[in-house]
């Protein structure tokens, strides 16, 4: 979790270089406040920042440990209903499972053209092993299998953007990723009349479908099927000064660089289809990159696994890659 305040830190640098005026935040489930602090202390952003926590004696540290920050405000409260008369800035929900709980609230509280930040930890719904609880708590059908946790993080997009639509807003990723045993995406939230093009959120039918295989048990979602990225917002990317995991946030914004890069759903592994396509020395991820990129497709490598791609080629062109570099071994 260290890394990840990291990279909370280095997202509220970059989306708030060369704004001019004071912003607010609101970390909805604080617990001692090590990341609203860090967000309010390194970011550079907040001249105020709330920090609510219901535990009493969670709240009792948050307090202590708040009072040495000047702008900090803390306070022991249920997450779940907004402060009166709020707007913040920047709204961030980091529970124990599920944020559906606090959707609400933080939709109210988020200032139009303001930032929703928002973990779900619980991926054995998202990610497909509870999938009652998955349609009834998110609304879609998850993946399962290799893909699942990408599955979830979109099916936990297409909720946020339908519970947004039911406020009368829109919200576009600016940041969104699978990290570990969590999903994590920092929206912006905007009036829903400001948003442009095609619906992002659709169902993924196999029938039809011509990317990374994801099983014949679908139709999947509906899914946010949509960017993940703001590729300018995460080409400006650092890892801060004070970085509690310095390499391993570099590594992550170095792969996410690459990854901008070719924003498509979902990946696959060179490994995975040399295994499906029977190919019994499967060529190396490098080999595969630069086959696609001569070929005239864009490719890239994913944040999501060490040995996974992105690429817009469709499906049969990969595998026609793969099996070539196969046989030309
Ligand atoms: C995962 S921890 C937060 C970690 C914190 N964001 C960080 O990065 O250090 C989740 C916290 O949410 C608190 N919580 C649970 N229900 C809540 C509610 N209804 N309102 C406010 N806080 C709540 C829990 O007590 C717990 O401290």
């Amino acid at each position: 979790m260290a890394g990840d305040r990291d990279l909370a830190v280095a997202f509220v640098r970059a989306w708030s270089a060369g704004a001019t005026g004071p912003r607010t935040g609101w970390e909805v489930t604080a617990a001692t406040g090590v990341r609203g602090l860090r967000l309010l202390h390194e970011g550079g952003a907040f001249d105020r920042f709330l920090l609510t926590e219901a535990h009493p004696a969670a709240a009792r540290v948050l307090a202590t440990n708040a009072a040495a920050y000047p702008g900090a405000v803390a306070e022991q409260a249920d997450g779940r209903s907004a402060p009166a008369r709020a707007a913040f800035d920047y709204v961030d929900i980091d529970p124990y499972g599920s944020p559906a709980p606090f959707v609400d609230a933080a939709l109210a509280a988020v200032r139009p053209g303001g930032v929703l930040a928002v973990t779900a930890t619980d991926m054995m719904v998202l990610a497909g092993v509870q999938r009652g609880a998955a349609q009834r708590r998110y609304g879609g059908r998850p993946v399962r299998g290799r893909l699942a946790p990408e599955g979830g993080l979109r099916i936990l997009l297409a909720y946020l953007a339908r519970e947004a639509r039911r406020r009368s807003l829109a919200v576009r990723p600016r940041l969104a990723y699978v990290r570990d045993h969590y999903v994590r995406a920092y929206l912006e939230v905007t009036p829903a009349a400001a948003a442009r093009g095609a619906d992002p959120i659709g169902e993924i039918d196999p029938a039809t479908w011509t990317g990374p295989g994801l099983g014949e048990r679908g139709p999947y979602g509906p899914m946010w099927l949509g960017p993940l990225f703001d590729p300018t917002l995460v080409r400006a990317m650092r890892p801060p000064a004070e970085s509690a995991d310095e390499r391993g946030t570099s590594r992550f914004l170095e792969r996410l660089r690459e990854e901008v890069e070719v924003d498509r759903p979902f990946y696959y592994e060179a490994n995975g289809l040399a295994r499906e396509l029977s190919v019994p020395a499967p060529p190396s991820l490098a080999t595969v990159l630069g086959a696609l990129r001569s070929a005239g497709y864009r490719a890239g490598r994913t944040h999501a696994r060490p040995e996974g791609f992105r690429t817009d080629a469709p499906r049969v062109e990969v595998e026609r890659i793969v099996r070539a570099l196969a046989v030309g071994r």
